[in-house]
């Protein structure tokens, strides 16, 4: 199977009712650890690269592993997506890359910091939609920025979505997915405390959704951020504070309201990292780096699976045949036409 349209694995999710687990990948064990938990639960699966991985990969590793991935996961549809691209070049140059699908956060200015105005944001997004679909590839546009109501960290200040202008710039735009900020930020200290109402603003999914309901919604900085997984770290040396993160059964209500895609980096990195300490600490005479590089990917894959099963996209992978790019191409300019 070849890569697939992030826009077909959407649209399908929508039809099915479940959600689709994004995860973050910079190396082989990271997109190994995803394909054997898809395997696993018969799940399809977007795999996204930041601008630091595509830095940190070199782009061609990226694209060379995803297209092993391809080759020896043949029953997995697989997206790949650019997230958090911070231009319309950003996006592009991903388009050339093989992606399938670009995220253009026009949310922020250029510098991935500073906040930026609505125009901005629909002018640069508006570029790229153009572009992308010309080419059968998805986009995904941000309105609001991520950043914790509690303390405004993320881009320092916080700007939760809202549905009106949602509308407006779903309008203007033309894009596939819609991220949404409702008080999640990127990493492990998101919440001082279990999330309610009030730091968590579940309520405008279900707004915006009510005002888009063909949209596909995406949750970002969504790691639940297990307190096991933190327990393992710090038994074995590490320091990481108390802290919480989007407790999944708040997931699955945003995806009984139109959330589709569900972006996860943070929860496989305390994965890994607490399994790599976990084997040095085990054995200190050993230096394979597969002595702690296995134990790290099964603990990736194991987070991942279970994921991707309350994400409710396991089961799904046979569901349909994959659409090319070329057919997403023709279906978007059907769409305009
Ligand atoms: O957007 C946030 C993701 O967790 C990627 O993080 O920029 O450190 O690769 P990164
Ligand atoms: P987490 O840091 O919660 O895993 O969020 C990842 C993310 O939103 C990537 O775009
Ligand atoms: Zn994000």
């Amino acid at each position: 199977m070849a890569m697939v349209s992030m826009r077909q694995l959407l649209d399908e999710a929508a039809a099915g009712g479940y959600g689709v687990g994004a995860f973050n990948v910079n190396n082989m064990e990271q997109i190994q650890a995803i394909m054997e938990a898809a395997r696993e639960t018969s799940s399809p699966v977007i795999i996204q690269a930041s601008r630091g991985a595509r830095s940190y990969t070199n782009d061609r590793f990226l694209y060379h592993l995803m297209q092993a991935a391809v080759e020896l996961y043949p029953e997995i549809p697989v997206a790949l997506h650019q997230d958090h691209g911070n231009s319309p070049e950003t996006c592009f140059s991903a388009i050339d890359q093989g992606f399938t699908s670009v995220m253009m956060d026009g949310s922020l200015l250029a510098d991935g910091k500073s906040v930026s105005d609505f125009a901005y944001n629909v002018q640069v997004t508006r570029e790229v939609v153009e572009r992308a679909h010309a080419v059968g590839v998805t986009v995904e546009g941000e309105l609001g920025t991520l950043g914790g109501i509690e303390d405004g960290v993320g881009s320092g200040e916080v700007h939760l979505t809202d549905p009106d202008q949602a509308v407006e710039f779903v309008e203007q735009t033309g894009i596939d997915a819609l991220a949404v900020a409702i008080g999640t930020s990127h990493g492990a200290y998101k919440f001082s405390r279990k999330p309610d109402g009030e730091v968590l603003a579940m309520n405008l999914i279900q707004e915006i959704h009510e005002k888009l309901p063909t949209t596909h919604l995406v949750m970002h900085g969504s790691s639940s951020v297990p307190k096991e997984l933190i327990d393992i770290i710090n038994q074995y040396g590490g320091e990481i504070r108390q802290t919480w993160g989007v407790p999944v059964e708040e997931i699955q209500l945003g995806i009984r309201h139109g959330v589709r895609k569900i972006n996860v980096d943070t929860d496989s990195r305390l994965a890994i990292t607490g399994a790599i300490r976990k084997a040095m600490s085990d054995d200190p005479g050993e230096f394979d780096p597969r002595s702690y590089l296995k134990p790290a990917r099964a603990a990736m894959q194991q987070v991942i699976a279970q994921r991707m099963t309350q994400f409710g996209q396991a089961g799904h992978a046979g569901d349909y045949e994959p659409r090319s790019l070329t057919e997403m191409r023709d279906f978007y300019a059907g769409a305009a036409a």
